[in-house]
């Protein structure tokens, strides 16, 4: 079956955040949106009839997880990433992987504990670490051959006594870096020697591009799973973060009962009943429909990189191993991003994320959601041109 993902959906009727909070974000309402991270494409078929089966049944009270779910992930993990788990390994976190590792923070450290995470990062990540008195020590990443890779000699110098933890972000958010098995290896092996537990945010992890491989960090070796936690969730792969789940994969048995003891105080481990029945569907019958999703989101992100340098040669965009996100670097346009982000607010009418919400030193660059119909990223990348070039659309 084919699937449609040149369909432009309203989703302002929806209440989506990413088409109706414009105005609390960027001062105005009527902006082509490309900052929050889900898709404009409809979510898959049968996930919507796993739902509306569910809804026939008319009471929604407190339910348990069925083995078929707890199945269907413990597969998909297997199947897509060849990475088979223990099942007393999974374990959950219902409000959303963010949620996972905030508590995570508090089991692997303590207030005034160095955290590391690789800059540019995903802001809540940063919040996270400086939001529960950690400090935050960040391992900029090094741009070379116009790609990101990690800087293990930065990361190396980084290492003190009070270094407790490293957030990987894997795929990255926002330099849709795929990290291939040796950069794992040596970043994990770095970690162990230094007892550095890893949180590893995979939650892009199925959004990879072809002769790319996503690998999840605990299935390198024994020692590395059992020095890490991995956290995922169907949310972005499948268009459903609204119905919030987090999955977690906790091979060490101290460290996820220590995690699941104070999830379970602050009473949040009961699954949502619809994520469940969405996640389940998705895990079990959505493989082609993933695929298809793929190749659209790569075609999406060539036909950025190719308008983009023919029309604005000046702007450098960071190709993508995976993700849906295009980190793009507008610094030879001689102005600055409050000037950039002004033309496309205010003349362009559109709306992307401003690198120094990634880090200060991502000052410059912008970040642009690709998953949408490829007519309205045409639309935004054509005004966004008039702009930058003319000043006006
Ligand atoms: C790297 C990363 N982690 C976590 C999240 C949010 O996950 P959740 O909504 O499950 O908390 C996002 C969303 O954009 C993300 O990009």
């Amino acid at each position: 079956m084919q699937y449609d993902f040149d369909k432009v959906i309203d989703r302002k009727r929806s209440g989506s955040y990413k088409w109706t909070a414009n105005k609390e974000k960027f001062g105005r309402d009527d902006l082509l949106p490309f900052w929050v991270a889900d898709m404009d494409f409809a979510t898959p078929p049968p996930v919507i009839d796993a739902i509306r089966k569910r809804l026939e049944h008319p009471v929604f009270g407190y339910s348990v997880r069925r083995e078929s779910y707890l199945r269907a992930i413990i597969n998909w993990l297997s199947v897509r990433h060849n990475w088979d788990i223990k099942r007393e390994w999974l374990t959950f976190c219902p409000p959303g992987v963010i949620q996972g590792i905030n508590l995570l923070l508090n089991v692997l450290s303590e207030p005034g504990d160095e955290i590391i995470l690789q800059t540019p990062a995903y802001k809540p990540l940063i919040n996270l670490v400086s939001g529960n008195e950690r400090i935050l020590v960040r391992n900029e990443l090094k741009f070379q051959d116009n790609r990101y890779t990690f800087d293990f000699e930065d990361l190396r110098n980084k290492i003190t006594p009070a270094t407790r933890l490293l957030i990987l972000c894997s795929p990255h958010n926002p330099t849709g870096r795929v990290w291939s098995r040796e950069e794992l290896n040596e970043l994990a092996g770095i970690c162990l020697r230094n007892n550095i537990r890893i949180i590893s945010d995979e939650i892009h992890a199925d959004l990879v591009f072809n002769g790319h491989r996503h690998i999840p960090l605990g299935s390198l070796s024994d020692e590395i799973a059992m020095n890490s936690v991995t956290c995922f969730s169907a949310g972005k792969t499948f268009n459903i973060s609204g119905l919030q789940q987090a999955s977690l994969v906790i091979p060490n048995r101290q460290i996820r009962e220590r995690f699941e003891n104070i999830r379970d105080i602050a009473q949040i481990n009961l699954e949502n009943t619809l994520s469940e029945v969405a996640i389940e569907a998705a895990y079990s019958g959505c493989r082609e429909w993933l695929d298809q999703l793929i190749a659209y989101l790569e075609g999406n992100a060539e036909y950025l990189a190719s308008y983009l340098g023919q029309h604005l040669p000046e702007v450098n965009v960071i190709r993508p191993d995976g993700t849906f996100l295009v980190w793009i670097n507008m610094k030879g346009l001689g102005m600055s991003s409050g000037e950039i982000k002004d033309l496309m607010v205010y003349k362009a009418g559109i709306a992307l994320y401003e690198g120094k919400e990634f880090g200060e030193k991502s000052d410059g660059f912008f970040r642009m959601n690709i998953a949408c119909p490829r007519s309205l990223l045409a639309e935004g990348l054509n005004r966004m041109v008039s702009v930058l070039q003319n000043g006006k659309v």
